[in-house]
């Protein structure tokens, strides 16, 4: 934190020293702050500053409320991967589609950022005890740092949060205080409790090091994206042209207080000329607790509060956000746009699936909220194919596994006991003769771009229990097909010598192959004439960036079961 570091009232523009412990405008007893800093001085010098640090937090330690960075409590907080997300990516007709895995965090989830410059702060204005409200991550996050620093925390939970987010809480040895009611209500008993001590509140977007902390989401995208899309541009003697800013931010929102991060993180790298644009912020909320999106699209200023949340995803649970939405939704204006999106929690269980198939990301129902927005947004043609985009995807703590994988998870292997067989081997071939992959149905895909295949087949093995041939051109298509007499075919349309029109009028031709099911999977966009062609030819027609996994799958299974 540098000399020149002061807060900024929010109500009369006032300009005071900051203190974590005197929280309110000296002018106005504003309790709405924030914090600035010499933009031009440390615009000249970031790019060097940062340069040889390690990659985390810490690096942009000089935009941060704390005196001096503590070693001591620190857990490798934030400089989490930059992931791209090619499978998703392509069936979502986005092929710039990036995950900023969060989960890979101390505690898995984004609030370790806040809780480690919180908890610092904390630590160094002496404070041995705190309290917070939280629907889980949150407090989890804060009573890992919290037990690092010896700081005592008092956690307020909504009885909705899920038991196992609870005793994650205090397993760290925080006293954990279940409250029966709401989430904001829960906030409330909070702040009583906390006046009625005198013990210091996480304040949520009014707490400086909180928000302050989520500003590192947007620092470290951008520099990400840049070595990823620049590699050749030298980002520690930035001269020339401005770092690359991707043009979407997908978050799942409660209380608002990443996006908020993000926006004042993207606004200061703007200011110190670092960047020449911020990007358009989209707040993705459960429907059953959307006061935002509700708010947006009326376009209020001011959100309604909802009382009663109807959504299993208690992690998002904020039924009136305040005074976040109204900043947010302004500076998202003042910015030059975004969005204001909901998802159902059915959409979101969905997305948690196609998340973990299509790319190995496992989330918990919070996160995919964002990637279920995103979908939505995507298939509204909201996001152009050369936008890129970021998701922020955060949290595993909670095992969503049991309440949504149904039964049918895993295929039972009894092996016989060695006794019981003539030889130890025989037992075992018997036992692996029970899951015989030859019973399964036979599919050819045709296409010759390597990664549509790739797509395709991992959409099938994703189900387990197809027997999958590829071909690269239509003439390797024809053979194949011919030898294997698959149940069916996946054909692409456009390609080169023979393409998928040719190959469908070699298939009908030919009596060993005239019956096999098509399914058609292309990009093109096709004239009625060529529509006609198809017509009674194939058994389905997919546009390629226009359907989920799921959806191709239930096709699939409607030819072969
Ligand atoms: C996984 C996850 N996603 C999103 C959020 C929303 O956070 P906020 O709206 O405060 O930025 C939370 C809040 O706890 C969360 O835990
Ligand atoms: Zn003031």
């Amino acid at each position: 934190m540098p000399a020149s570091f002061f807060i900024q009232c929010l109500d009369c523009g006032n300009h005071y020293s900051y203190s974590l412990q005197s929280t309110l405008c000296p002018e106005c007893n504003s309790p709405w702050g924030e914090a600035r800093y010499d933009y031009k001085e440390l615009g000249r010098i970031f790019p060097a500053l940062i340069d040889k640090r390690p990659f985390n937090l810490w690096r942009y330690r000089e935009l941060l409320p704390i005196l001096e960075y503590n070693p001591n409590i620190s857990m490798g907080e934030g400089g989490t991967p930059l992931i791209h997300a090619m499978n998703l990516g392509m069936m979502l007709g986005c092929p710039n589609l990036y995950i900023k895995d969060e989960r890979q965090g101390p505690t898995s989830s984004f609030k370790d950022r806040q809780a480690a410059v919180a908890v610092a702060s904390l630590k160094e204005a002496g404070i041995t005890e705190a309290v917070l409200a939280s629907t889980g991550n949150v407090a989890i996050a804060y009573s890992a740092y919290a037990a690092r620093a010896g700081i005592k925390l008092w956690a307020f939970l909504t009885s909705l949060v899920p038991a196992e987010k609870m005793r994650e809480v205090a397993i760290y040895g925080t006293q954990v205080v279940k409250v029966t009611a709401s989430y904001d209500q829960a906030k409330k008993v909070a702040a009583e409790f906390a006046r009625q001590r005198e013990l210091c509140l996480e304040r949520g977007a009014r707490t400086i090091p909180s928000l302050e902390a989520m500003k590192t989401i947007a620092f470290e995208i951008v520099e990400q994206i840049t070595s990823i899309l620049s590699p050749d541009s030298q980002p520690a003697t930035h001269q020339g042209p401005p770092w690359r800013v991707p043009d979407w931010y997908f978050q799942a929102v409660s209380g608002g207080l990443g996006p908020l991060g993000v926006l004042k993180g993207s606004q200061e790298l703007l200011e110190m000329g670092i960047i020449d644009r911020i990007p358009a912020i989209a707040c993705i909320q459960a429907e059953g607790c959307s006061p935002m999106v509700h708010a947006w699209k009326q376009g209020l200023s001011v959100a309604e509060p909802i009382h009663s949340p109807r959504t299993h995803i208690a992690t998002l649970a904020t039924g009136d956000p305040g005074r976040t939405y109204t900043l947010l939704s302004d500076r998202i204006k003042m910015a030059g746009g975004g969005a204001f999106e909901s998802a159902t929690d059915a959409e979101t269980f969905r997305t948690i699936h196609i998340l973990a198939k299509m790319e190995g990301i496992s989330v918990e129902p919070a996160a995919a909220v964002a990637f279920a927005g995103l979908i939505k947004m995507a298939r509204a043609g909201q996001i152009k194919a050369s936008d890129i985009v970021v998701v922020n995807c955060t949290g595993h703590t909670m095992p969503v596994e049991k309440l949504i994988l149904g039964d049918q998870w895993a295929r039972n292997l009894v092996v016989p006991s060695e006794s019981a067989a003539d030889t130890p081997e025989e037992g075992l071939l018997s036992a692996l003769s029970q899951i015989n992959i030859d019973r399964f149905p036979r599919i050819v895909i045709v296409d010759d771009m390597p990664d549509a295949r790739r797509l395709i087949r991992r959409i099938l093995q994703s189900q387990g229990d197809y027997t999958i041939f590829e071909a690269t051109n239509g003439k390797e298509a024809l053979d194949l097909i011919d030898i294997e007499q698959p149940d069916l075919v996946i054909l692409d349309l456009m390609m080169p010598e023979i393409d998928g029109f040719a190959v469908l009028d070699n298939l009908k031709s030919n009596q060993r192959t005239a019956t096999i099911p098509v399914i058609v999977v292309t990009a093109k966009e096709l004239t009625q004439v060529e529509k006609q062609r198809l017509q009674g030819q194939i058994y389905s027609l997919m546009q390629k960036g226009e359907f989920m996994n799921d959806e191709l799958l239930d096709e699939v299974r409607a030819l072969v079961k």
